[in-house]
């Protein structure tokens, strides 16, 4: 798939294998560029997802599904080379928190299409959160054909 910032400036995202544009079943693999200070919204999925980190530094913060909200999110340091996985539902946010590097990775989820809830802040309850369902990056492939979940 074509690169694009998806209307977010200092941000890019290429789905290099798919669901709905390349016909993936199990899983999705993107990779993506975050500029210095640039940050995902907050979200939760019900699919699991792994990064591998290739170029850069940055933070991982980490909300809990356990509450009604995701709380006080842990902040995790993530480095060049280092590979992290999200816990299935728990609220998160990626941060490019470098000021002078991009931060590069590759992302790989499973079941896709991904269903993606986003919080405005963290102490947004969880039964608030937004469903923004196709994802930007999967609205470009709606014409080809759905797989059935
Ligand atoms: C990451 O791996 C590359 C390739 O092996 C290496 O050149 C680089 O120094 C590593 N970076 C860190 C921060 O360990």
């Amino acid at each position: 798939m074509h690169q694009s910032n998806y209307g977010r400036e200092g941000f890019s995202h290429i789905t290099v294998a798919g669901a709905l544009a390349h016909g993936m079943k199990e899983v999705e693999v993107w990779l993506q560029t975050f500029g210095p200070g640039k940050k995902t919204p907050i979200h939760r999925h019900s699919c699991e997802e792994v990064f591998v980190v290739l170029k850069g530094k940055g933070t991982l913060l980490l909300g809990s599904s356990s509450f009604k909200h995701p709380g006080q999110p842990q902040e995790i340091p993530v480095f060049q080379n280092s590979t992290f996985t999200i816990p299935v539902n728990d609220p998160h946010q990626v941060w490019n928190s470098d000021e002078h590097e991009d931060l590069q990775v590759l992302v790989i989820i499973s079941r896709p299409p991904i269903k993606i809830f986003i919080y405005d802040d963290w102490s947004m309850p969880h039964t608030a959160a937004k469903l923004k369902f196709p994802y930007y990056w999967d609205e470009d492939c709606l014409s080809a054909p759905k797989d059935e979940l």
